[in-house]
This record gives C-alpha cells, structure tokens and sequence, in this order.
C-alpha cells in the first residue's frame, strides 16, 4: 500500500482545481485547451492539478498529457459503484496512474477496497466523506445522521477498506485529526487567500492556506483564486503561475507556525 502521512514538501501540499465550464471557453475542447494552459502556467512548480468533469469528457488520455507537462494529477472521479465495476475503473485507470484518486466512501468498503487494490502501489486513494453542499437536514434523509456522525463514519470505512486519505471540509480536520492522524491524510477545499477576490464565490466556510495547514490538514485544494489570477494594478498575483507561488509560501508559513 503507498505510504501515507509521509512528510510532504509544501508543494506536494497544494492541488490547483482546473474547473472550467464549456459554455464559458466554446465546449469541451475549449476547456481542455484552458486545462493544459494552466497545467503549462504551472509547469515545474510540483503542484497537483485537479482535473474532474473534464477527464470524463476527454478521456484518461489527458492524465498522460498532463504527466509529460510534469505535473502531477489529482483524478476527483468520485467513483461510486457496485465493487465489481469499481474494480473495472480502478483497472483502467491502472494503465494512466494519477497520483490521486477519489471514490465516495459510500460505495462502501468492498468498492474502495477493490479500486485500492488495484491501484494503492502507484495511487493515494482518497475517500470524499459527505459534500459540504449538503446540510444538515439533506444529510439526515440521506444517512439519517448528522455530518459529524456522517463523516466519522466514513473515516472509519475508509481506513478498513485501506485507503490512503480522505476530503473533507476545513470544519471537520478538528474532528479526525487526532483520530486517523497515523492513517489518512486530510485533503481540503474551501480554501481562500487573503488576497483573493473570487467573483460571486460560492464558497461560505472557507480558510485560509495558513490556517488550513497550521490547523492539520496535509493538502489543500484551491481553484478559483489561482485560475481567474489575471493582469491587475491592486498588488493581486498577476497569473495563476504567481498565485501558486504566493499560495506556497502561506503553506510554508503554516508549516513553520
Ligand atoms: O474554486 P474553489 O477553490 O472553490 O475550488 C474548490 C474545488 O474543490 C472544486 O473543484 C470543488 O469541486 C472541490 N470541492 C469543494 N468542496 C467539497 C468537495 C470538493 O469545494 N466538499
């Protein structure tokens, strides 16, 4: 199995998301062009890039255009399927190797267990717990029980069924930190800057990398605020390459703090 809790260098600590939306860069192959921009932006930093949506659209192929860039890749798939099919997924995707992969903890053990595998040698495997889209009352009628209770639970299916860490909100490090610290990394969204402005951001609990890291998470993941970095004279990162850059040396802070 790979090895998890591994020290990590402040650059194996930040994932740059690549959402992009087609009906903003003319399609698909819009997007895919606007994913590979970015991943040259980033070329040499040794950040992961998150690739989700897209990868379904285009295929595994992108993965491999976007080792040969140097970059490594986060592969957010949230697999979730009867363990048999996941065992498919984890085999195909066996043959590209992203550096990480997600499956939704509610497939089950057998299914995480199954892509885990096949894939543990080469992959960290990570477990998404409950969507902080959901709120408490959807998360009672879908696992009548609190987020809390939810994410525990998870956790604890994600390290029976093996796997190398979990997603999870900057909220619930708290709560898991001290429980799996010897087992499962924790890898959160909902990361913003102090110097960034995110045009009608959507996200409402968010921390800041400094905080995020100083409080246990191994790895943050961070879109907006390094993909929109644009030209600009209010002393704001001036490309995505930049904002990565100003994002690490939060993450170094954090880690010295
Ligand atoms: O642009 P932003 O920094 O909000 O991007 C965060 C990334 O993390 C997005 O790709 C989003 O889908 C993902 N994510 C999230 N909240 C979760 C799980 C994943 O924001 N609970």
């Amino acid at each position: 199995m790979k090895q998890v809790k591994q020290e990590l260098k402040p650059e194996e600590r930040l994932i740059v998301a690549a959402d992009y939306s087609p009906k903003e860069y003319s399609g698909i192959q819009g997007v895919e062009e606007k994913v590979m921009a970015l991943a040259k932006d980033l070329e040499g930093l040794g950040v992961y890039i998150k690739v989700n949506s897209v990868l379904r659209a285009v295929g595994y192929g992108l993965i491999a255009k976007l080792h040969d860039l140097g970059l490594k890749v986060f592969a957010d798939l949230k697999l979730i399927d009867i363990p048999n099919t996941m065992a498919t997924d984890g085999e195909m995707l066996s043959e590209v190797e992203p550096e990480i992969l997600t499956v939704m903890c509610c497939a089950g053990i057998d299914g995480m267990n199954a892509v885990q595998k096949l894939l543990g040698d080469s992959t960290e495997i990570l477990g998404v717990t409950i969507l902080t889209s959901l709120n408490e009352e959807d998360c009672q009628a879908i696992f009548t029980c609190s987020t809390k209770a939810g994410v525990l639970r998870f956790a604890r299916m994600a390290q029976l069924a093996g796997l190398g860490g979990l997603i999870l909100s900057p909220k619930e490090v708290d709560v898991l930190k001290n429980r799996f610290e010897l087992a499962l990394s924790l890898n959160t969204p909902g990361i913003r800057p102090e110097w960034s402005i995110v045009e009608g951001d959507d996200q409402t609990r968010v921390l800041t990398p400094l905080k995020a890291i100083k409080n246990g998470a191994e790895r943050i993941v961070m879109g907006r605020p390094i993909m929109q970095a644009g030209p600009n004279d209010k002393g704001l990162p001036q490309n995505p390459r930049e904002a990565a850059e100003r994002t690490l040396e939060e993450i170094k802070a954090g880690l010295n703090s």
